[in-house]
């Protein structure tokens, strides 16, 4: 049988989704390409099942032909769609999106979002690891009443990974600039002084510097953070 080795950042964000989603049966997975998260919460019991969603036919069928390969495929049902179209939500679901840009999720979202009963949505917790625009989807967050209750890095062969763990609730909120761009909960944890998350800060300090020559919003951010 074929070994699924998870890559670091694959397998944080699946403990991601494990600590985060205590009675949760049944995971997502948009964008999943080859399907290795979704294959690896089954065979460890973490989730009792799952979906795979990709919008391309090619990643949907490598991961349909892995379920097959796995016996896994009365488990994990295989999509090729846009999201979560055409998959219908329950309560208590799990979605993860990985390695997927913050436009591109919080498109996904905002149509999870225009089209679901709201009690239900409030269920579902996402998962969410996106590959850049961090920014962009915590202010969509923010401004769509989605509270982010967890967010951790991860480091892989030099690169930091943020995931995100966020639940509607109804409740909008505003966040400062320094918030948007870097995260009140892992701004918390810089504060307390966890490793990784300093380590990420500085990678991020000198992304916004260089950033900041094109853009006024990251001009300002810099501007107030020099302030303090
Ligand atoms: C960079 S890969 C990430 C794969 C995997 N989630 C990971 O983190 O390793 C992005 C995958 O998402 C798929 N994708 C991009 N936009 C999508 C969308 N709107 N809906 C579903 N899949 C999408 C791509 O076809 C590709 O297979």
């Amino acid at each position: 049988m074929m070994n699924i080795a998870l890559s670091e950042r694959l397998n944080a964000v699946l403990e991601t989704a494990r600590d985060n989603t205590i009675g949760h049966k049944r995971i997502i997975d948009v964008g999943s390409d080859h399907g290795h998260l979704a294959a690896r919460a089954v065979m460890d019991g973490i989730f009792e099942s799952a979906v795979c969603t990709d919008i391309h036919k090619g990643p949907a069928d490598k991961s349909a032909s892995l379920m097959k390969d796995m016996s896994l495929s009365d488990k994990v049902k295989v999509y090729c769609t846009d999201g979560l179209d055409g998959v219908e939500l329950t309560e208590d679901d799990t979605v993860v999106m990985a390695g997927l840009g913050g436009n591109n999720m919080v498109d996904i979202i905002s149509r999870v979002n225009a089209s679901y009963d709201k009690e239900l949505l409030k269920t579902v917790t996402f998962i969410l690891q996106p590959q850049k625009s961090i920014e962009v989807l915590r202010e969509f967050l923010s401004q769509n009443a989605f509270a982010v209750t967890e967010e951790t890095v991860v480091q892989e062969r030099g690169i930091y990974y943020p995931i995100l763990v966020t639940r509607y609730t109804g409740e909008t909120y505003n966040l400062s600039l320094r918030e948007k761009y870097y995260g009140p909960v892992l701004m918390k944890k810089f504060e307390a002084g966890e490793a990784v998350v300093s380590e990420y800060f500085i990678r991020l300090d000198s992304r916004y510097k260089i950033r900041a020559r094109g853009d006024q919003e990251i001009g300002r951010l810099l501007e107030e953070m020099g302030n303090d």
